[in-house]
Formats: structure tokens, sequence, C-alpha cells
């Protein structure tokens, strides 16, 4: 390596795999090692998520290993390791013993429905029973999505959790906090923190004074003295032999990634689920159309925090896994694409994949799936085509929502994330949206993102998130190449689908 490169590690850890990166150069973001390691998910009972801390904090040893293997193969010396940042799934809530060093239960995921009845009952108790009653603190309404009602549940129904939380040993934290803990010591000393972006992700978290808020954590009945301490999303939070972190959540990380760092610039990510976030500079933008608003980064301790309105949607990768693991249509997830192109069109098929109901603009807890237009002629190439339709007309909910929040139309959309791979998709979404899509060919934004932030951090410096000096990255654009009549119409049924999937019950 020459003097002018240097190496930034960002770990990944979504709901899927575990994935480390080395990123070096500053300008071309060039990326020079990989290593990818899954993750197993638990479906213990209907609705419930889980995945094991355990194995979480396996795959992020060995993807360590493997790369710094790798790394040796190239001749890199280690020690030009100058950052670890951290993004990762948010929301995921894991509770842990701080002597000795134990997780007291899986780590429940994101999308688990097991609150779904305690998250009826607090609406059903809030005034006006509007699930939006906290959104002038946390920016969220109350939804199974959140950490604080995860929490909740672990306390309610973990007597192992109940036991280390009156003797002192508790620690909660996202899965941020959890990797950040055993990396800088854990029973020995590890640090206990997150970074603002994912503490705003928990309802226990004031995004206006930045901090865990008394009453909210009261309202949840949340002890404090478990939360991990809140950081910036840019700064040396700790020591894992020579090397520093920092943080931020995966949506964060490729907001960053995208260099979406003014306002009204926004990006999607297509992962498990689909998240499209808007840039809305240092003032939180309070939704009026079933958006979230959420800390999107606080770039160093000194620096302003930076707000986003947010556009969650459960389900979009995960609707490819379910085709392939639970009715076994395609064999592996690029497949679909062959089948969907195959059909060419739905023939007429919706299918909403409302499997943890249904987020935004919704915020339907107890939405259900359901597949409608079925005729005789339906056969699998054409439902392929209707779950990738399925992920591009959620996003042109939020993207709608996102507009009438913002009264600046979007005028073409950045996107990355896995299933940005799937061209066919692309092109859907271009369709579906009537505005080009465009989309990096550096492919791992999300990583990039986090070692931008970083390599940023007051005393790593080697990187510059100042204008002028972010890496450039190409990228390709889908135009759209349907009429908008058509477009509109196929959109119009979508709508009266996800009415049937809100009422399928009456
Ligand atoms: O809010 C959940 C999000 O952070 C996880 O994203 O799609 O990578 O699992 P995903």
């Amino acid at each position: 390596m020459t003097s002018t490169e240097w190496c930034v590690f960002p770990f990944s850890v979504g709901v899927s795999a575990a994935r480390f990166f080395l990123v070096f150069n500053a300008k071309t973001a060039e990326l020079i090692s990989h290593h990818q390691v899954e993750i197993n998910q638990s479906f213990p009972k209907e609705g419930w998520v889980e995945e094991d801390p355990r194995e979480i904090m396996q795959s992020v040893y060995e993807c360590l290993e493997r790369t710094c293997e790798k790394l040796c193969q190239l001749n890199v010396d280690v020690a030009n390791i100058k950052a670890v940042g951290v993004t990762n799934q948010r929301e995921t809530t894991l509770v842990w013993d701080k002597e000795t060093g134990e997780p007291l239960y899986n780590a429940i995921v994101w999308l688990d429905l097991r609150t779904q009845s305690t998250v009826e009952s607090l609406i059903n108790k809030a005034p006006g029973q509007n699930k939006n009653h906290l959104k002038h603190k946390t920016g969220l309404p109350i939804s199974t999505y959140f950490s604080a009602v995860k929490l909740r549940w672990l306390l309610d129904n973990v007597d192992e959790v109940r036991q280390a939380v009156r003797s002192g040993r508790a620690m909660f934290g996202t899965v941020d906090s959890w990797i950040i803990w055993c990396l800088t010591g854990g029973k020995d000393g590890g640090v206990h923190c997150t970074d603002v972006s994912n503490a705003s992700r928990t309802m226990l978290f004031n995004i206006h004074s930045l901090d865990w808020d008394p009453e909210l954590c009261r309202y949840f009945d949340v002890p404090m003295e478990i939360l991990p301490e809140v950081r910036s999303s840019s700064e040396i939070y700790g020591w894992m032999v020579t090397f520093i972190h920092q943080c931020l959540g995966d949506q964060s990380a490729a907001l960053v990634g995208q260099m979406c760092f003014q306002e009204g610039q926004a990006k999607n990510t297509y992962g498990t689920g689909c998240f499209l976030l808007r840039n809305t500079g240092t003032k939180p933008l309070v939704s009026d159309h079933g958006l979230l608003t959420t800390v999107a980064y606080k770039l160093g301790k000194d620096e302003p925090a930076c707000y986003a309105l947010e556009g969650s949607v459960a389900i979009a990768g995960a609707v490819v896994r379910w085709l392939k693991d639970n009715l076994g249509i395609v064999q592996s997830s690029s497949d679909i694409e062959k089948l969907a192109a195959a059909a060419g069109t739905s023939s007429g098929c919706y299918f909403v994949p409302a499997f943890s109901g249904l987020y935004a603009p919704y915020w339907e807890p107890s939405a259900r799936g359901i597949i409608c237009g079925l005729t005789q002629f339906t056969n699998r190439n054409h439902l392929a085509f209707a779950a990738l339709e399925a992920v591009c007309f959620q996003t042109r909910e939020v993207l709608d929502a996102m507009n009438q929040d913002s009264g600046v139309p979007l005028t073409q959309l950045q996107v990355d994330g896995g299933m940005t791979s799937n061209r066919l998709l692309m092109q859907l979404q271009a369709d579906i949206l009537c505005i080009p899509v465009v989309l990096p060919t550096m492919s791992e934004t999300t990583a990039l993102g986090v070692a931008m932030a970083a390599g940023a951090a007051e005393g790593v410096g080697v990187w510059s998130l100042s204008p002028g000096h972010l890496p450039h990255v190409t990228s390709e654009k889908y135009k759209p190449q349907i009429n908008s009549e058509e477009s509109e119409f196929r959109f119009a049924r979508w709508k009266k689908a996800v009415q049937r999937s809100m009422n399928w019950e009456t």
C-alpha cells in the first residue's frame, strides 16, 4: 500500500448475514477484500423472529479473521487498518449479563410480531386511541417494530432478564451495542454505548434533546440503568487491539454511503425490508402522512444531528426468501428475476406481503399477507412478478407520502441494497414511480457509508466528508418505460389489495 491508501473496516451486521469489509483509497472507495457469513434466524412461534447473539458474534469474529487472512495474501499490512466501524440492523433487541458476558435471551429481530397485543393495548389506552401520541418526542408511532416493546416483553417474560435487572447485571442494547461491547472487552470492561441513529429507533430516546427520556422510560416501565450511553455516529468509542470504532444504523450508513448530505436528498435501500430515507437537515420534520422522523446521523461529538424522514417497508427481500423457503417456488433468491421475466406480467395478480403487519404509511400490525386476482392461468412466474411488483408498489406508497410531507417531489430515486442486482426489479421500480432510478455501480453502499463515518472521526482523519472530498462513485440509470396511465392503473389495483389485507377478517 502506498501512503495515500488506507484501510477502514466496516462491520455490517444485517438480518441474514455478517459482513466485514476493507475499504481503501478515499477517492475511489475501492473495495479490496470482503468476507460474508450467513446468520440463521429462528421462528419459534408464529410471528416470532429471533437470532442467537453468540452466533452473531461468532460470525463477526470469523469475518474478521478471514478478512485479515485475505489482507495478508494481498501483502497488505494489518497495521494500515485505521478504524473499525459498525453498521447494523436497527431495533433488534438484546439483553445480556455484564458479569458473565452471556446473552440472557435470543435477540428479538425487528420484524418480530410477538408484541402485537401489547401494542394494541397501549394504543387503546392512549389519549384518543392515537398511535402517534409519543411521536412529538420519538418521531415514531407505537408499533411492534421498535425496541421498547420488545424490551418490555423480555422484562415481563424472561426470568433471567428480570433477575439480572434486579441485581444490576443487565445491559440492554441493539446489535451495534452488543458488538461494540464484545469487541472492546466484554465482561472485562467493554464499552456499553450506541449512537443517535440506533437510539432513535428504540422509542425511549428523545430525538430533540438527543438523550434517553425518563418519561418514555416510565411509560414503557424500562429501568434507565440498563440503557447504553448515547454517542455521536462518528467518534472513538473504544479500542479493539489497535482499532477504533464508529457506528451507524444500516439505513443511516446507506444515506451517508449515497452521499445524501444535503437537505432533500434521499435513498432507498432494498434489504430484508425496504427503507426510503430523505435528509431533512438539522430540523426534525414531523410527517402527516405516516412516515417516521428519525435521527439520521451525528458525524462527530460537536457536530449537529441530522434528521431524516423515513418510509419503512417491513417486507422486501424477505418476500423472495419466503417464496424460496416456504413455497419452494425458487431454488435461490437470484432465480426470481428469471421467473418474473418469463412471465413479464403478474397477469392481474396482486401480492401484499404483510407478513409482519404493514409498516409505513399504514402502521397496521393486524394486516396480513394476501394474494389476489388469481385465475386458472396464474402460474409461479406470475407470482414471482407480483412479488417484485409488491416491493415497487410499497416504495411508491412511501415515496408519495414523502413527496406530500416535504412538498418537493423527488425527481429521481437513488437506490442500493442486495435486491438492486435484480435488473427487472429496478426497471419495474422506475415504471411504477414514473421517475428514473439511479443505482451506484459500487454495490456496498452501507459499508461505504460506515467506512466514511469511521474514517472521518476526529483522531482518525483518513477521510474528509466535506464537499469536493467525497469519493466519486459512478452510477447507472433506469428510466420509466411505460406510460403514467398504465402505472397509475396498476397502482390503484395494488391499493385495493392493500385495503383487503388490512380488512381480511371482516
Ligand atoms: O430497521 C430495520 C433495518 O435496519 C434492517 O434492515 O433490511 O437490512 O434487515 P435490513
